[in-house]
């Protein structure tokens, strides 16, 4: 045999000995996610802390590590035994262009808020909002004593912060607008050009670098204004005033903003706000908190319900008016926990699903349904308002695009309607009497952090997805925030806060149960983590620190944080090929 041709033989053995392991680790490694989930074993597999930077551009001391292979550990969320991946789900997985689940066109993003972000709290002739007044005059209520008046100065740097989201490879970006920004004091009090004039230029920029801007209409601000003079959502009249705000919006930006949020966790601020009053305009009544208006056993439900309606007004707006020229799409976002019953017993199952309704399914029936859901209807009767017949027909008519869920950590829920139960979060008729718990016995839902709710539990994730695609089949679902926050403690350093391999373990867990959320059938669209940077977190002030980048609160610098780097390659290896906005 000619010593070519044997050569070549050689050749052609060994490429095919290395294809077979690739091959190999391929069925291994990749397609083992995508089996019959519903049958497989599976965990989350947790961060690896030999996984480290090795980009270059990091200037972030922690993150310019030399790195061995960064996206074995990433990549292979979850793994299930090779039995219960079935040949036709692994094949349409054999190259690494189809190795993500993640459809071509979902959204990787980052959150944020203008309160949170924006700062710039009097310029350009921006009016006082809710948040404005409470945080100046009740320092003692933040945990820092801190409020928004600078924030992370969004306002002035935004330049700087999508040059961080190119960084991060994303493709979308959450902003709110700042209601008092636009419409100072309210629909009477006339347009602020110059704070249209700002978000034009950020909307702009945005799409400018390749960014789709996802844009909340009210995330917990208004003018102070509409609170001096009807009481804000407890009056009808906020109905109007948001419908208002929404048309004014979508006449000056909906041109290029196709993705639109009405409002942000109606659920959430309403219960801090109106039953435990701890957020402006901390109006509540005893057991619930001590404030000096207000009552927990009624007024939550009549602000939940003018929220609700001026929802349905923004929506009606958008279709009838806009839609069709637009051709964007609209929905709301809300705040869910998964609610896992403590025990088998139906009392506990039946209070875990109480706790859903008067949750999320509070806001989320109405807007898919046109009518508030039956644990509610039964337990609340007349302290719950009635849709009339012609508000049923808008809710059912003008229907919401798509789903915004955030979603962070889990519950245990105990039954207190027909057992003996101790008073606590959620015990009471107004909450559905479902204590809500973070441990059993003293085991904990998830693995514990140091902020009291917030512990890491990625298995309820999925089955909160799995609830919601029941519950409201077909509809899109975004994930407009998901995220770790880590208190500040006195003793915490700079570096300790860069090197938040906690986070990782976070996300790395979270978008491994959205992926399995996703193969057991859940129609999400895209993913947006809370936060892009440090910013205000409310009540905590700046001492609960959300960010993929950490902000320095005496210079206003932004570090990335080991979480971006890794956010950063999990898009590089399951986004999309070119985004949204560049395609246009
Ligand atoms: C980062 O934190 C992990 C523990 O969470 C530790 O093992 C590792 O050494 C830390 N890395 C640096 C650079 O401090
Ligand atoms: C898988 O790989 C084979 C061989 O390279 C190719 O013919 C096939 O089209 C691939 N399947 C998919 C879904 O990409
Ligand atoms: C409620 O607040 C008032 C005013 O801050 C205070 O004087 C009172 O002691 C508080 N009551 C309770 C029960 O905490």
């Amino acid at each position: 045999m000619p010593l070519t041709k044997f050569l070549s033989i050689i050749t052609v053995s060994l490429v095919f000995i290395i294809f077979l392991a690739v091959y190999a680790t391929l069925f291994n490694n990749v397609c083992s996610d995508t089996g019959n989930i519903k049958r497989s074993k599976f965990r989350y597999e947790s961060y690896d802390d030999s996984y480290e930077a090795r980009s270059s551009q990091v200037t972030n001391p922690i993150l310019s590590r030399r790195n061995t292979n960064p996206f074995t550990k990433p990549v292979k969320v979850l793994r299930c035994t090779t039995t219960s991946c079935s040949k036709s789900s692994c094949l349409h997985q054999n190259s690494s262009d189809d190795s993500s689940p993640f459809p071509s066109d979902f959204l990787f993003g980052t959150s944020s808020s203008a309160y949170q972000y924006e700062g710039a709290y009097l310029t350009d002739g921006k009016g006082l909002n809710n948040w404005d007044v409470f945080s100046h005059e009740n320092p003692g209520r933040i945990m820092d004593g801190g409020n928004g008046d600078i924030a992370v100065d969004q306002y002035n740097r935004y330049m700087e912060d999508i040059q961080s989201m190119k960084y991060l490879g994303v493709n979308s970006y959450r902003l709110s607008i700042s209601w008092s920004r636009v419409l100072p004091k309210g629909r009477l009090g006339g347009l602020n050009h110059l704070g249209i004039k700002h978000y034009n230029m950020l909307i702009d920029a945005l799409i400018r670098n390749g960014i789709t801007p996802f844009v909340t209409l009210n995330h917990f601000d208004y003018p102070q204004e509409l609170e001096n003079q009807f009481k804000s959502w407890l009056s009808p009249e906020m109905q109007r005033e948001f419908g208002y705000l929404a048309d004014t919006c979508f006449k000056h930006f909906g041109d290029r903003v196709k993705h639109w949020i009405t409002i942000n966790e109606p659920n959430q601020q309403i219960i801090l706000s109106y039953l435990k009053g701890v957020f402006p305009p901390n109006r509540c009544s005893m057991p619930f908190g001590n404030c000096s208006q207000g009552n927990s056993e009624t007024e939550p439900f009549i602000a939940a319900h003018n929220t609700i309606l001026a929802h349905a007004k923004a929506v009606q707006i958008y279709q009838t008016k806009y839609k069709k020229e637009q051709k964007g799409s609209i929905g709301i976002v809300v705040q869910t926990s998964w609610f896992e019953p403590i025990s088998d017993s139906i009392a506990d199952k039946n209070a875990a699903e109480r706790a859903q309704s008067f949750y999320s399914n509070w806001i989320l029936d109405p807007v898919v349904y046109g009518k508030y859901p039956e644990e509610m209807v039964n337990l609340l009767g007349s302290a719950l308002p009635q849709f009339s017949k012609n508000e049923i027909k808008n809710l059912k008519r003008y229907k919401s695009d798509f789903l915004g869920i955030n979603h962070y950590t889990s519950y245990f829920i105990q039954d207190c309607l027909i057992s003996a139960c101790n008073s606590g979060d959620g015990a009471s008729r107004s909450e559905g009497f479902a204590l809500k718990l973070i441990q059993k016995g003293n085991i904990p839902i998830g693995e514990v952090t140091d902020v009291s709710w917030l512990n890491i539990d990625p298995e309820g994730f999925r089955k909160m997805l799995n609830y919601l695609t029941e519950r409201y089949p077909n509809i899109p679902i975004f994930i407009t925030e998901n995220g770790l926050g880590e208190l500040q403690k006195p003793e915490t350093t700079v570096k300790e806060l860069l090197n938040d391999t906690k986070r990782v373990r976070y996300m790395s867990g979270y978008l491994g149960a959205l992926r399995a959320a996703m193969s057991d059938g859940a129609n999400v669209k895209g993913y947006l983590a809370w936060s892009l940077l440090d910013n205000f977190e409310w009540l905590y002030g700046y001492k609960l620190r959300f960010g993929l980048f950490h902000v320095d609160y005496t210079a206003l610098k932004r570090t990335p944080k080991k979480s971006a780097y890794w956010y950063k390659k999990f898009i590089e290896h399951h986004g999309s090929k070119g985004n949204l906005a560049d395609k246009k």
